[in-house]
């Protein structure tokens, strides 16, 4: 059986020691050494370590007191606008670029009011929004802005980690995500009164006897913490072996609809998070999805459906969005996987087209 992704499992004797060190200092939570070397590795100035990816958008919204209409994309996964819902806030969709896949910055304007406070973008696939525009139209409109980086470790914009911008940026270090703690996720900001905020919330709103504000348990343990901690020695070799994944990939779909190229992305740097493919239909997909399901081939439908479609949602209309998540499909890509079995899949791919 082949999945959509497999989770990364570091030499355990490694993971053992750390767990060890946890134990011999009965020391299980609260603030450990994963912070401080996740700061470093990413050049950024505060980072808290937090349960999952979720609260952490939800952390980062109460943190930067945002209300009212947030300008959001439907191209995410479900998280991102359940987090908006969570905290009270209204979804505004804006539809997507279709050749990034990102909001498409030059729809935004149109739908800001008076009600708007903020705007939350979707780094799609690990791939970088349109990071100039964006911040133009929230500093000429006074929003904050947050990114949803849950893609987005180990992907470099403009000599910096893609997780570095915004007011906020959230990531999701999820089993499934090429950094994990098999759960978990953080919060990253260089503003130093909005770090005490989120130090504060996902600490419960105290700090030892002082009681500044209503907060949260959104801490992880040091036992998710030894598996990052484990995974960050390895990463160079996690990225490598996904680009030759990815490569392989693509030189095997080559001159076939499927593959898509990003033109125009210039100082980027790739961490081959995902490997999305693009049918011309839905009917096209479902039939190669059949085909590699019998073969007992897992690829993901992802993003699906458009966030803007859920039941649970005003529905607006975001024709690229929609369309695009009625045809794309992300193919299995995980540290380790076989050429034989990309092989495998290109060829099930080729002959459903
Ligand atoms: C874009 C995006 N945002 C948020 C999340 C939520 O992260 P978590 O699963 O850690 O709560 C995910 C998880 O897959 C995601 O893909």
């Amino acid at each position: 059986m082949i999945n959509v992704t497999k989770a990364y499992l570091p030499d355990i004797d490694q993971y053992y020691q750390l767990i060890k060190r946890a134990w011999d200092k009965s020391w299980l939570t609260n603030n450990g050494e994963l912070e401080s070397r996740l700061k470093e590795f990413l050049g950024v100035k505060h980072l808290y370590f937090c349960s999952n990816g979720t609260i952490a958008l939800q952390i980062a919204i109460k943190a930067l007191g945002i209300k009212g209409e947030v300008i959001t994309t439907p191209f995410s996964y479900v998280a991102t606008t359940n987090a908006l819902l969570w905290e009270g806030c209204t979804p505004v969709f804006v539809d997507i670029d279709p050749d990034t896949f990102c909001i498409d910055p030059d729809k935004i304007e149109a739908s800001i009011n008076s009600e708007t406070t903020a705007i939350l973008a979707t780094h799609v696939y690990g791939y970088p929004c349109n990071i100039e525009k964006i911040e133009l139209i929230a500093r000429k409109y006074k929003l904050k802005l947050i990114y949803d980086g849950a893609h987005a470790f180990g992907s470099q914009f403009s000599g910096r980690s893609l997780l570095s911008f915004g007011n906020i940026t959230t990531c999701s270090f999820h089993a499934t995500k090429l950094f994990h703690t098999a759960e978990g996720g953080c919060i990253i900001t260089n503003n130093d009164e909005t770090a005490e905020q989120i130090r504060l919330i996902r600490q419960f709103g105290h700090h030892y006897d002082e009681y500044h504000r209503p907060g949260i348990n959104g801490k992880n343990s040091e036992l998710h913490a030894a598996m990052g901690l484990c995974i960050l020695d390895d990463l160079d070799k996690i990225l490598e072996d996904r680009k030759r994944a990815t490569q392989s990939y693509s030189s095997l779909l080559e001159g076939t609809q499927l593959t898509r190229k990003l033109v125009g992305l210039t100082s980027f740097e790739y961490n081959y998070a995902y490997y999305p493919v693009l049918f011309e239909s839905e009917e096209q997909l479902l039939n190669a999805v059949q085909r590699l399901n019998n073969d007992k081939i897992y690829p993901r439908r992802y993003f699906y459906p458009s966030l803007n479609t859920l039941p649970f949602i005003n529905y607006t209309r975001c024709s690229v969005s929609e369309d695009i998540a009625s045809r794309v499909l992300c193919l299995p890509l995980f540290y380790g996987i076989d050429e034989s079995d990309i092989n495998r899949i290109c060829r099930h791919l080729k002959m459903s087209l």
